[in-house]
């Protein structure tokens, strides 16, 4: 049905949410150009470089996409005492909404992941890092900042790389911070070991993390289920929202309630960073203090335009509320019938044991709004009214030969017709119809206002 437009205000509220964000950050590093020729060394491609660009990954994509969405992000993480640790703080201060505290650890290599790309195709990655528990002392530092950051911030999220930042019960303590500060806390997990996350609100694996944890198979919806419900119960979870790639995401409740939410249906470009783009939309709208199926139902949209996007790319609210708006005039799209069509709708509805109402007219000074095609405008916004269950363009002066295929059973009219004057009146009460002349509401009639307009 058209109720997306409902979620619009949410959309708006995203400029006063604020989310903290905790966890692994990396630097991540696009080296692009072209290649023409093998090297004369190895039976290996030549990259000729062109451009390279960097930016924050991991948690600091995730809260690149906080900020992206209009929120505000709050990112407390680690870095080495290194060139890379310093580049990811300079990115971090350049980005509107965003506010880091990376805690620099001298025991650690800053998480660089260098993606070579040639053309479209990605060749290699390296990848440079240390992957093991904060020293002592940044590990102080990281739970003082998310403490700090969870005065001001409604949720938190803890973006789990499996990098060592939230390893050796940091995660555990940072949960245990929030849940005394009253804030939700979403997970995007890593491993098999989800003890760490024991009371989080909601948890957000994809297929094989869902898969590993649970530590049974996972393909179909049921599967999905039964291993979400077992986590939720293992960990005491609020909830489990698996990412499910193509497949859209599935919402797990601790009631054991679910709901499946389908991949929005767009060119697919590159599903890089989905994931962090589905956490950040999600625990955004959970800061605005929207639903968790609303705001799961949002994510599942935010994410669904990022992979038509290249790169780990980022959602803006403005893009999302377009999303939101655009399916409304598609689903009011998909009552716009052709004859063969409205036949077998009618059909059906008949077989429904409903019966079939009838009303035609010119509604052309309805405001069109954006569709594209302008044939079709009339119909679009007709067909976006609530109360109107299917729609057909006619070219014909008259609608007798649509009533004589539709056999509706009310044929409606405003009260300015008379019995005799409604075309198709007759006919309808031939089999059995009936004609109803609806009340005028003063005021308002087309005539009027083209007269108004032509003066
Ligand atoms: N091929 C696709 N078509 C449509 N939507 C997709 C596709 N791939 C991903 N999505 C959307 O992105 C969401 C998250 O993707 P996915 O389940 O792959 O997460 P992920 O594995 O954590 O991603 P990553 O770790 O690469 O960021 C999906 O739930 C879905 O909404
Ligand atoms: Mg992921």
């Amino acid at each position: 049905m058209t109720d997306r437009a409902r979620l619009l205000p949410l959309i708006q509220a995203l400029a006063s949410a604020r989310v903290a964000v905790a966890g692994d950050v990396m630097l991540d590093i696009y080296v692009g150009g072209t290649v023409d020729r093998i090297s004369p060394e190895a039976p290996i491609p030549v990259l000729r470089v062109e451009r390279e660009t960097a930016m924050p990954g991991g948690a600091g994509n995730v809260a690149r996409n906080v900020a992206a969405l209009g929120a505000s992000a709050r990112l407390t993480a680690a870095v080495g005492a290194d060139d890379a640790g310093r580049r990811l703080r300079e990115l971090i201060a350049a980005e509107t909404r965003l506010t880091g505290e990376l805690v620099a650890d001298p025991s650690r290599q800053t998480s660089i992941k260098t993606r070579y790309v040639g053309g479209r195709q990605q060749m290699l990655r390296t990848d440079r890092e240390t992957v093991a528990p904060l020293g002592a002392d940044a590990r102080r530092r990281l739970i003082a900042g998310v403490r700090a950051a969870l005065a001001d911030c409604a949720v938190l999220v803890l973006s789990d790389y499996g990098k060592g930042a939230l390893a050796d019960g940091v995660a555990a303590q940072l949960i245990a911070e929030a849940k005394q500060a009253k804030r939700a806390v979403v997970v995007d997990p890593k491993g098999r070991d989800w003890s760490p996350y024991a009371g989080a609100d909601v948890v957000t694996p994809n297929k094989r993390e869902l898969a590993e944890a649970a530590g049974m198979d996972v393909a179909g919806d049921a599967t999905v289920v039964a291993a979400g419900r077992a986590l939720i119960a293992r960990h005491r979870l609020g909830a489990v929202l698996a990412t499910l790639g193509a497949d859209g995401m599935i919402l797990v409740r601790a009631d054991g309630r679910h709901e499946h939410f389908r991949a929005e249906a767009r060119e697919v470009f590159d599903v890089s960073g989905a994931g962090d783009t589905a956490v950040a939309a999600l625990s955004a709208l959970l800061a605005t203090g929207a639903s968790l199926a609303d705001a799961a139902l949002i994510a599942n949209v935010a994410a669904g335009i990022v992979v038509g996007k290249a790169g780990t790319a980022v959602v803006h609210g403005d893009e999302l509320a377009h999303a939101l708006h655009h399916q409304d005039l598609m689903d009011a799209e998909a009552k716009i019938l052709t004859r063969a069509q409205i036949l077998e709708r009618v059909r059906a509805w008949r077989a429904a044991k409903l019966r079939i109402g009838f009303t035609n007219g010119c509604f052309d000074l309805l405001h069109p709004g954006h569709v594209s095609l302008f044939a079709q405008a009339r119909a679009a916004v007709l067909a976006s009214l609530a109360a109107v269950d299917a729609v057909v363009v006619f070219a014909e002066d008259t609608p007798l030969t649509l009533i004589e295929a539709l056999r509706p059973d009310l044929l409606v009219k405003g009260a300015d017709y008379t019995r005799d004057n409604v075309v198709g009146g007759s006919l309808v009460e031939q089999w059995g119809g009936r004609v109803l002349l609806a009340e005028i509401a003063p005021g308002h009639s087309t005539s009027a206002t083209i007269a108004k307009l032509a003066r």
